[in-house]
């Protein structure tokens, strides 16, 4: 073959290849012909949020914060597993610097744009096999700033920061498939400068101090967790332990300023819990607490996994209600995807009626006539938000609830207590839909509910009569 020949093949080689790479595959000696994994899971609101091609089965996230910088240092470790043959997968990051990657302890190249890290293994992954891969990552961590003008991921307060996720933030300081329907377990370790205090969701397994001075923390999670409920809070805080149903230990923390007056609430958490696992079945987590930080920084609670999160002017006692009703109906079991968002918010709400009920002597029914004659209730139905700006307005939580008290005036208080506590017994750690829900509870009453969905879950406007 002459010079000028051989040149030429390699070129139409090249080009072959280069072609291969552009129509998305990646030919291998194995004979594996992997695609990459879709760049977001299509979310109604979020499109572009978690990724496909893959499931977590467990996150390790390492993380070195410093303070007065504000500068984090972390990897992230991802157990997953293929559910296609994978060329290149994404992972959703906002803002830092990647330092470098590996899939199954080899270096991977990697790629971003915008908020999705891609990573591309040295080999292909084939469809059904586990894998690891580990980002490493520095920076200051920015928060985002959501469509109704929130503030949500790494937010700094002073001496510290407190991190949040609902609906995207968590992409703002680790690494992962940060949609809800990835649920995943985790453990976190996080070391800090000595004085520097620091939690996270789950069980603290360990305690030390580092060789040079700093402290650090472990945390574990065994129960599937969504990435959006995943937190850490690091700064001054005083804590408070006690154990709840016998068994669960709770771990609460407070700001200085903020303990001694969130003390007596904090220690609310264990009565609180007996109650609603009579209500809403078997607690389904093996830890609880709370975190309550100064106001300024968080402009709402979250119930972020096991240990909900409260700027002190939220932490009340129908506040504290609703968060840790959270932790069936939304932790628990997730909404599927976003639009779903009134199984977590309705249902909170509804425990804080029942709540009420029960000890402020104020019927569910009153609660239910308040909603019913306010404006802003009837924007939208519960189970249809415009968009993702409407993603916590009133029809979410109060309309959702008053979905919730019709069908309980509709079955009666025996059947809605069983549609409540095999609701979360059914979908325990799992996903679920609206039609999930609709279609268990006629289910359990026995009879088609049509018309109740119809008017109060999916209706446009504001039926005539309550
Ligand atoms: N899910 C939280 C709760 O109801 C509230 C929440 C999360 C929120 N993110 C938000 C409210 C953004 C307003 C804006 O417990
Ligand atoms: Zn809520």
């Amino acid at each position: 073959m002459s010079q000028r020949s051989r040149t030429g093949t390699a070129t139409l080689a090249a080009a072959l290849l280069a072609l291969a790479v552009l129509a998305g595959g990646c030919t291998e000696a194995g004979g594996v012909r992997g695609t990459p994994g879709a760049a977001g899971l299509r979310d109604p609101f979020f499109p572009k949020l978690g990724n496909g091609g893959y499931d977590v089965s467990h996150y390790g996230l390492t993380l070195a914060y410093d303070p007065a910088s504000g500068r984090l240092d972390g990897t992230t470790e991802i157990t997953a597993r293929a559910g296609q043959d994978l060329s290149a997968f994404n992972l959703d990051l906002a803002g830092l610097t990647v330092r470098g990657a590996t899939v199954d302890g080899a270096p991977a190249a990697y790629n971003r744009a915008g908020n999705e890290l891609t990573l591309r293994p040295h080999e292909e992954i084939p469809e059904g096999a586990e894998f690891r891969a580990t980002v490493t990552y520095t920076g200051v961590p920015e928060p985002l700033t959501d469509a109704d003008g929130s503030k949500e991921g790494w937010l700094r307060t002073a001496g510290g920061a407190v991190a949040v996720g609902e609906p995207a933030g968590s992409m703002t300081w680790f690494p992962g498939n940060h949609h809800p329907s990835d649920k995943a377990s985790y453990d976190v370790t996080l070391t800090l400068p000595a004085g520097t205090d620091g939690f996270s969701n789950g069980i603290r397994t360990a305690r030390r101090t580092e060789p040079d001075g700093r402290v650090t923390t472990e945390w574990h999670s065994a129960e599937p967790m969504a990435s959006y409920l995943a937190t850490v809070a690091i700064g001054r805080y005083e804590t408070g332990t006690a154990t709840a149903l016998g068994s669960v230990p709770v771990l609460t923390a407070a700001e200085p300023p903020v303990a001694a007056g969130s003390a007596a609430l904090r220690g609310e958490i264990p009565g609180i819990l007996a109650r609603q696992v009579e209500r809403f079945g078997p607690y389904p987590f093996s830890a609880a607490g709370a975190i309550v930080t100064r106001d300024g920084t968080l402009g709402y609670a979250l119930e972020t996994q096991t240990r909900p999160v409260f700027p002190s002017a939220s932490f009340d006692r129908t506040t504290l209600v609703h968060e840790l009703a959270h932790q069936w109906f939304g932790n628990s079991v997730t909404p599927a995807d976003w639009r779903d968002i009134w199984l977590n918010e309705g249902f909170a709400t509804y425990a804080e009626w029942l709540y009420a009920e029960e000890y402020e002597h104020v019927p569910a029914r009153t609660h239910f006539a308040r909603a019913f004659a306010q404006d802003a209730n009837w924007a939208f139905p519960p189970a249809a938000p415009p968009s993702a700006e409407n993603l916590f307005d009133p029809p979410v939580y109060q309309r959702g609830a008053m979905v919730l008290h019709k069908l309980r005036e509709t079955v009666g208080d025996r059947v809605f207590d069983e549609i409540l506590r095999g609701w979360a017994a059914k979908y325990r750690h799992a996903n679920a839909t609206t039609g999930d829900f609709t279609a268990y509870a006629e289910s359990v009453a026995g009879r088609d509910l049509d018309a109740l969905w119809d008017v109060w879950l999916y209706g446009d406007g504001k039926p005539d009569r309550p």
